[in-house]
């Protein structure tokens, strides 16, 4: 079985987790979750950036001088982090490991051995802000747009650059070939005039002994590797490249990278090429026609704002994700996941508001989902013992689903889940399926449903009926649940609860019997329901 294999960028550690962070690694833990529900093993990948002199810089700011206790306390505090975050299994990759530093060994000499790396002198400016050498057409006023505040370094080194301008064409046939390979459309032409017209050899070392960090050149001490082109190579890393050669055959390519549009220039166009580039000399890195290995696709993410700005350290405005999240009880984080992936269509830009996570978190999950569940629930128990209705007549105006219904949500919900489109597959759940008057199966249609069908006045006169109408309702909202796990895993565990079911043995099952009709037994108990998403106390 192939595994999928899907990566977050690894973030620099001059900062703390915030909510852009947090967007990033929901999203790929969203698509690991729906991968691993759906049957597939899969390698889910975060990590840390710490060849950087952004981190340095920022250790010396703070006042601390010991860069490996720093670094240590700050791979600390991103674990705790996504662990707060209730992220699922996945591996965590620092770039100060001793595996990551024989991996980045053999691939520099693999490119070394190709004939792509070679030494020239250079002259530039470098931005330590985005950790790359500007072009006189990205300055702007002798400064970087993207880092105004900071002094643009000049540099005069005798570097090992990398013959980056031989694989323009390869690459050019590669976004024509594989369209897929940069994801969303609009970022495939940004990075296709870019290849063509500005993607040139570039320095991928530096003099040692103007840097704090970074891995030796190897055979070359006096050199450091340029940190972008060592970080990449963290994807390979956590793959086994270097130290597992049965798991990286398994696992490589990567079957998504996701990423910030910020960052699609190195990964759609310098991590393709060195990778065609050290595949030459390594037969690890190419398939058995002899072609390299590359990413299946690179899908890049919008940026946020917060309230319309800029999020910044000098601004103050920062949010910590699992702060945030505090203010929901205890399914804060499901909730905080939810408005990430419903909010903002994925690939677009976006603004983070607590004015509009809270109008969400009432409408959506409260009066929607919540009242739906907790309505169901509570009839049920009221009218039938406790218990799940025995659904005994089937007259077709009581069922709000059927077998029919939920397979074709799932089957909606799965094609835009796929397209990583988790805002519109939710929107589905909510909204239903089909158009106009014509839209069935959604929650919102559930409610109207107790409203049309009425099993609180139906329930005097008609229990066969009253049956029917609740234990449907019952029935679609597990399956619902089921269908959100990738998003709200802590919500899914409860409503499968309050159905009166073991979450961890229904787990095992595969998603075909997860997301079917019939999956509650009739006359199962019913226990005490509580309130999945109380009324917020606040203002
Ligand atoms: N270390 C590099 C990535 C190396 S990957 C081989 C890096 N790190 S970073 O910490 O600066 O940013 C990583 C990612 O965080 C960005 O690409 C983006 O995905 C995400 N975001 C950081 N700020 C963000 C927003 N304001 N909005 C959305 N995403 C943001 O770049």
């Amino acid at each position: 079985m192939k595994t999928f294999f899907v990566t977050t960028p690894i973030y620099y550690v001059n900062d703390r987790p915030h909510i852009g962070h947090a967007y990033t690694t929901v999203v790929a833990d969203a698509m690991a979750r729906f991968r691993r529900l759906r049957g597939d093993r899969v390698l889910f990948s975060t990590g840390v950036d710490e060849n950087s002199q952004k981190n340095v810089k920022a250790m010396t700011k703070a006042g601390e001088t010991d860069l490996n206790a720093y670094l240590d306390r700050m791979a600390e505090a991103w674990k705790t982090t996504w662990s707060s975050f209730g992220l699922s299994d996945h591996a965590f990759i620092r770039t100060t490991s001793a595996e990551h530093r024989a991996a980045v060994e053999r691939f520099w000499k693999a490119a070394m051995e190709s004939g792509d790396i070679y030494q020239a002198e250079y002259e530039g400016l470098y931005c330590t802000g985005c950790e790359a050498f500007k072009t006189e057409t990205e300055v702007q006023d002798g400064r970087c747009p993207l880092h105004p505040n900071a002094e643009l370094q000049s540099i005069t080194e005798r570097n090992y650059f990398f013959r980056a301008s031989s694989y323009r064409d390869a690459l050019l046939k590669l976004y024509e070939d594989r369209p897929e390979f940069v994801m969303p459309d609009a970022r495939r032409n940004e990075i296709r005039n870019y290849v063509k017209d500005h993607f040139a050899d570039f320095s991928v070392s530096r003099e040692a002994k103007s840097l704090e960090v970074g891995i030796p050149v190897p055979g070359d001490e006096s050199q450091r590797i340029y940190v972008w082109f060592d970080a990449l190579i963290n994807y390979v890393t956590v793959a086994g490249y270097g130290t597992d050669d049965a798991a990286f055959a398994d696992i490589w390519p990567a079957d998504l990278h996701l990423v910030g549009k910020d960052i699609i220039k190195f990964h759609c166009a310098l991590w393709p090429a060195m990778l065609m580039s050290a595949a030459k000399h390594d037969a690890a890195l190419r398939d058995v026609d002899g072609n390299a290995k590359l990413p299946r696709r690179v899908f890049a993410h919008g940026f946020f704002t917060i309230d319309g700005q800029k999020i910044s350290k000098s601004l103050g405005n920062a949010i910590d994700p699992v702060e945030l999240a505090k203010g929901y009880g205890d399914v804060g984080i499901d909730v905080l996941r939810y408005f990430l992936l419903r909010d903002i269509p994925f690939g677009e830009d976006g603004d983070f508001s607590r004015e509009r996570l809270k109008e969400r978190y009432v409408h959506d999950l409260a009066n929607t989902f919540g009242n739906l569940l907790n309505r169901s629930v509570a009839m049920s128990r009221k009218y039938f013992d406790g218990k799940v209705p025995h659904a005994i007549s089937h007259e077709p105006a009581y069922t709000f689903a059927d077998e029919r219904g939920v397979e074709a949500l799932r089957k909606a919900f799965d094609a835009h889940a796929d397209a990583l489109r988790f805002d519109l597959a939710l929107e589905t759940l909510w909204n239903g399926i089909g158009t106009g008057d014509e839209r069935r199966f959604g929650l919102l249609q559930a409610n109207k449903f107790i409203e049309d069908t009425k099993p609180f006045q139906l329930a005097k006169t008609d229990m066969d009926a009253t049956g029917v109408i609740l234990y449907s309702l019952l029935e679609y909202c597990r399956n619902v649940a089921w269908l959100i796990e990738p998003v709200m895993p802590t919500v899914t565990r409860r409503i499968v609860e309050q159905l009166g079911q073991s979450f961890d043995e229904e787990r095992t099952k595969d998603i075909d019997a997860l997301v079917s009709w019939g999956g509650l037994r009739p006359g199962s108990a019913l226990p005490e329901p509580s309130i999945l998403f109380p009324p917020l106390d606040r203002g």
